[in-house]
């Protein structure tokens, strides 16, 4: 099925790179056209540049308001509305033990991961309000729904996601507008290859995560994450607010941890008994 953004504007956080540009190339194939910002330049004029007519690029700071409102204005006056902001930007951000987490590291954290999520959702309802329509998708984790699964000031913003995601959701419902999350275990992107030692390693990245996923042999991978975020952008998820769709494998319902069942067993009754026989 192609077409399934058709006529429909985009604006992207974190578009040069990752999900944000995989999202950028699949969204204009799918007939929306898309507004792109990044604090990486170069890469993400390249990706605009790469979709023609369809992208304009931005250089975009999600910590910092006006250049995200901007962004959204950007969509407004090249291409005369916004439909759907994709709030994408991130980083892993501070890491370690709780006790020796640095202040500022924690902060600049939480600016990038919550703060730039509630500039993109603000400015994104300042214009979709007065037409009554719209779809807000941000990127939370399964750091954003478990504890344990990633560094303290990032599973705190990715918590903090959700948290908006249903607040506004709630008061957005009334003016059309959509708003909801998108959680994904570790995933063969950029950031994720970093972690592992070289940022364009994902191969490499693919196979390791494939060795350790709950779902046999499979990584996740950036069309995984695309593919949820453009059904959420679409009309297709038109019933579908205040909800966090995972692409996780089942991590977060516990799809590490099931035991095998292997065969056959006799039910287990009271008092020791097994078997229906009497
Ligand atoms: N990759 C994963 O496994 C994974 C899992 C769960 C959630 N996420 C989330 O998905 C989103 C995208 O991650 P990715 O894996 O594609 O990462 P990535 O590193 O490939 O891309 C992130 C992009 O965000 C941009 N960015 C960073 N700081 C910015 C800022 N202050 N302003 C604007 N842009 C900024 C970077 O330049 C980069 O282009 C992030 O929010 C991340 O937390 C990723």
């Amino acid at each position: 099925m192609t077409g399934r953004l058709e006529g429909k504007i985009v604006a992207i956080t974190g578009a040069a790179s990752g999900f944000g540009e995989a999202a950028a190339i699949r969204f204009v194939a799918e007939g929306a056209k898309v507004v792109l910002g990044d604090i990486q330049e170069d890469a993400g004029k390249k990706v605009a540049e790469g979709l023609g007519d369809a992208a304009r690029f931005v250089s975009c700071n999600v910590t910092r308001e006006e250049e995200v409102a901007n962004l959204v204005d950007t969509a407004v006056t090249e291409f005369g509305q916004l439909d759907v902001m994709y709030n994408n930007a991130g980083i892993v951000g501070a890491a370690g033990p709780i006790a020796t987490t640095v202040t500022d590291e924690w902060k600049f954290t939480i600016d990038i991961l919550l703060n730039g999520v509630f500039y993109g959702c603000k400015h994104a309802a300042r214009v979709m309000i007065p037409r009554g329509r719209g779809s807000i998708v941000s990127m939370s984790s399964t750091a954003g729904i478990m504890g344990g699964l990633g560094p303290h000031a990032y599973a705190t913003a990715k918590h903090g996601v959700i948290g908006l995601t249903k607040n506004i959701a709630c008061e957005l419902a009334q003016h059309g507008i959509r708003a909801n999350a998108i959680s994904p275990a570790g995933m063969a992107t950029p950031m994720v290859a970093a972690l592992r030692g070289d940022p364009t390693a994902i191969e490499e990245t693919k196979k390791g995560l494939a060795a350790s996923s709950p779902l046999k042999g499979r990584a996740g991978v950036a069309d995984d994450v695309v593919n949820a975020a453009l059904w959420l952008a679409s009309d297709e998820s038109g019933y579908t607010s205040g909800h966090t769709l995972t692409t996780d494998a089942g991590l977060t319902i516990g799809s590490a941890n099931a035991t095998p069942f292997e065969e056959y067993q006799p039910i287990i009754r009271e008092a020791g008994k097994r078997g229906m026989d009497d």
